[in-house]
């Protein structure tokens, strides 16, 4: 089995490394020149940003090619995961690849704008986050097929939500972020973006090449970055997941 992962505070990677198998960070594998995978089983497993698929999931999605019996995918999100499960079978299918299993996971969200880290935490009894990805581990053991249905209404919803966000996204992009007084130039924050979007010198400066991760944010160990708006200035890890394990999933100063 192999489960592949994009993470920018180690949610995704908590579930797929509770799912098993060998391990491949998607930001990496990237750089491969050739992007086909055999075996039994494989998997995605990568959090949901603006209801829908991180940039890098798009893009990997558009590139790789699978040779497996069984084919998962689980969106990992905070509150809702929107239109993610329908645009990854329809970038998927855009290039011939159909999933055995979808789901979405509701843990903490980390998208400090709107969501509050302490608050989050103590939610996660009532989102049922562990009871249901144990029993999404064992769907993937058992090889269940599952492929939800998307209701009407979400459906209908979906483009006006995405017209309300569209002007949004810029602002809770790197774009958006201010880097205060107290970064102490250490360079965590390059280390942990997927995208080698920031470059530390005599400041901390980003390119526009931001996928909206909040790996800098949540990583910064000043925390000197700050979102245009923040609930507070908590930041969150999932307790499962080093530091060092998201600085080696999406290092790409190598
Ligand atoms: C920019 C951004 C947008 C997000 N949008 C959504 C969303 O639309 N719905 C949702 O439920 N969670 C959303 N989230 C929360 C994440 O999907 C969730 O916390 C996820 O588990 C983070 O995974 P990670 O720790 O692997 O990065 C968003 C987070 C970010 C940073
Ligand atoms: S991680 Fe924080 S303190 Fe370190 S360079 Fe980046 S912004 Fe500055
Ligand atoms: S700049 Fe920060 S939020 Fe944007 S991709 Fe890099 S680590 Fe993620």
């Amino acid at each position: 089995m192999k489960t592949l992962y994009f993470t920018g505070t180690g949610n995704s990677l908590a579930v797929a490394k509770r799912i098993g198998g060998e391990l491949l960070s998607i930001p990496q594998e990237m750089h491969k020149k050739e992007i086909t995978y055999a075996d039994d089983v494989i998997g995605l497993v990568f959090p949901v940003y603006y209801g829908s698929l991180p940039k890098m999931i798009r893009d990997f999605l558009g590139m790789v090619k699978f040779e497996a019996d069984y084919l998962f995918a689980v969106a990992t999100c905070g509150s809702g995961a929107g239109m993610v499960l329908p645009d990854l079978q329809k970038a998927a299918e855009a290039n011939d690849i159909r999933f055995d299993y979808l789901n979405a996971l509701v843990m903490v969200d980390n998208f400090l704008p709107v969501f509050e880290i302490e608050s989050e935490i103590k939610r996660l009894p009532e989102k049922k986050t562990e009871e249901n990805l144990s029993k999404m581990v064992d769907d993937i053991e058992d090889r269940k097929e599952y492929v939800p249905s998307i209701s009407l209404k979400a459906k209908a919803l979906a483009p006006l939500a995405k017209k309300m966000l569209q002007d949004k996204i810029k602002d809770y992009s790197s774009q958006g972020f201010v880097v205060n007084d107290d970064c102490t130039l250490c360079g965590i924050c390059t280390t942990v973006c997927p995208t080698a979007n920031i470059s530390v010198a005599e400041k901390i400066t980003f390119s526009d090449k931001c996928d909206s991760c909040y790996a800098c944010v949540h990583a910064c160990p000043q925390t000197a970055i700050h979102p245009k708006k923040e609930q507070s200035d908590k930041r969150f890890r999932n307790p499962d997941v080093s530091l060092q394990e998201i600085i080696t999933a999406n290092n790409q100063l190598k």
